[in-house]
C-alpha cells in the first residue's frame, strides 16, 4: 500500500474549509494565520508561498511578513509581540531556519503559546510530553494521520524513530507513546541502526540522509513513514530507498506526495484549533 499524502491532505483541507465557513457564520470571524519569513532561503520561500496559498483556499485570512536577511532580532521580536496582541491573528509561524544573528529560542519563546501553530514553544512541548492539551508540531501530526491510514490500532507496536530533532523526532516520539507504541529513538550515534530498524513494526525516517533506509533494513509488513526531503542530482528523494523498501513494507509514504502535503494541512488545522481556543 502506498499511503497517499496528497489525497489525505486534500481531504483534510476540504474538512477545514467547511469548519472555517461554519466559524464565519457562527463567530462572524475566520482564523488568521501570519507567517514571518526572514531572508531568502529558496526552500523556505516555496514553503511559505504554499502555506499562504492553501490558507486562502480554505477561506482563512493569511498574511506573510517578509524581512530581509539582515533584519535586527528586535524587529522580529517586536512584530511577534504586536501579533500576539492582535485579535484577528489566531496563528503565528516564524519560518525556520533563521539567519544566524537571530536567536531561534528567543523567537519561539516570544510567540504566545496559544498562537503557536508550530507547537515549538516550551509550554506546548511540555504539555505534549505531559499528555495535556497542546499545539502539536505539524509534520509529526501529519505522520500520525498517515500512519492511521495504514493501521488503526497502533497499541503495542514497536516504532523506531530515526532522528531526534525538536521539529520531528522528539514530538513524533511523544505522539507514538500516546498511541501506546513501544518507541526506540535513534540518531547519529546509534551503534547499529539497521538492527534497530529490523525490529520495527513502524519506521519513521526523519534524519535528512537520502535513501538511508534500505530494503534489507525493513521487516516484512512494517509501515514506513518517510519525512525526508533531500535535494539530489536525481531530484527530491526521501530518507528511505522507496524502490527497495516498497517491495518489503506493508505500507509506505512516497516522496514527494507523502508527508510533505500533510504538514501544511496540519498547520491549517492547528490554526483553526488555536482560533477556537482563543475565541
Ligand atoms: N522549516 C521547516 N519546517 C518547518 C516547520 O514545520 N515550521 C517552521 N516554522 N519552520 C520550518
Amino acid at each position: 500500500m502506498i499511503i497517499d499524502g496528497k489525497k489525505t491532505a486534500a481531504e483534510l483541507r476540504e474538512e477545514l474549509k467547511k469548519k472555517v465557513a461554519e466559524l464565519r457564520s457562527t463567530h462572524n470571524a475566520v482564523p488568521g494565520l501570519t507567517v514571518i519569513l526572514v531572508g531568502e532561503d529558496p526552500a523556505s520561500k516555496i514553503y511559505v508561498k504554499n502555506k499562504e496559498k492553501f490558507a486562502k483556499e480554505i477561506g482563512m485570512n493569511s498574511e506573510v511578513i517578509r524581512y530581509p536577511a539582515d533584519t535586527e532580532e528586535k524587529v522580529v521580536l517586536n512584530k511577534i509581540k504586536e501579533l500576539n496582541e492582535d485579535k484577528k491573528i489566531s496563528g503565528i509561524l516564524v519560518q525556520l531556519p533563521l539567519p544566524k544573528h537571530i536567536d531561534k529560542k528567543k523567537v519561539i519563546e516570544t510567540i504566545l503559546p496559544g498562537k503557536d501553530v508550530d507547537g515549538f514553544h516550551p509550554m506546548n512541548v511540555g504539555n505534549l510530553s505531559s499528555g495535556y492539551d497542546s499545539s502539536i508540531p505539524c509534520t509529526p501530526l501529519g505522520c500520525s494521520l498517515l500512519l492511521k491510514k495504514a493501521e488503526k490500532n497502533l497499541s503495542g507496536k514497536h516504532a523506531v524513530v530515526i532522528g531526534r530533532s525538536n521539529l520531528n523526532g522528539k514530538p513524533m516520539t511523544q505522539l507514538l507513546l500516546k498511541e501506546n507504541c513501544t518507541v526506540t529513538v535513534t540518531h547519529s550515534k546509534t551503534k547499529d541502526l539497521k538492527a534497530e530498524c529490523l525490529r520495527a513494526d513502524i519506521i519513521i525516517a526523519a534524519v535528512g540522509i537520502p535513501k538511508l533506509v534500505k530494503g534489507d533494513w525493513v521487516k516484512k509488513d512494517a509501515i514506513v513513514i518517510d519525512v525526508g526531503i533531500n535535494k539530489t542530482d536525481s531530484g527530491i528523494v526521501g530518507d528511505v530507498d522507496f524502490d527497495q523498501v516498497s517491495k518489503v513494507a506493508k505500507a509506505i509514504t512516497p516522496v514527494p506526495g507523502g508527508v510533505g502535503p500533510m504538514t501544511i494541512a496540519c498547520l491549517l488545522s492547528n490554526t483553526v484549533e488555536c482560533f477556537k481556543k482563543l475565541n
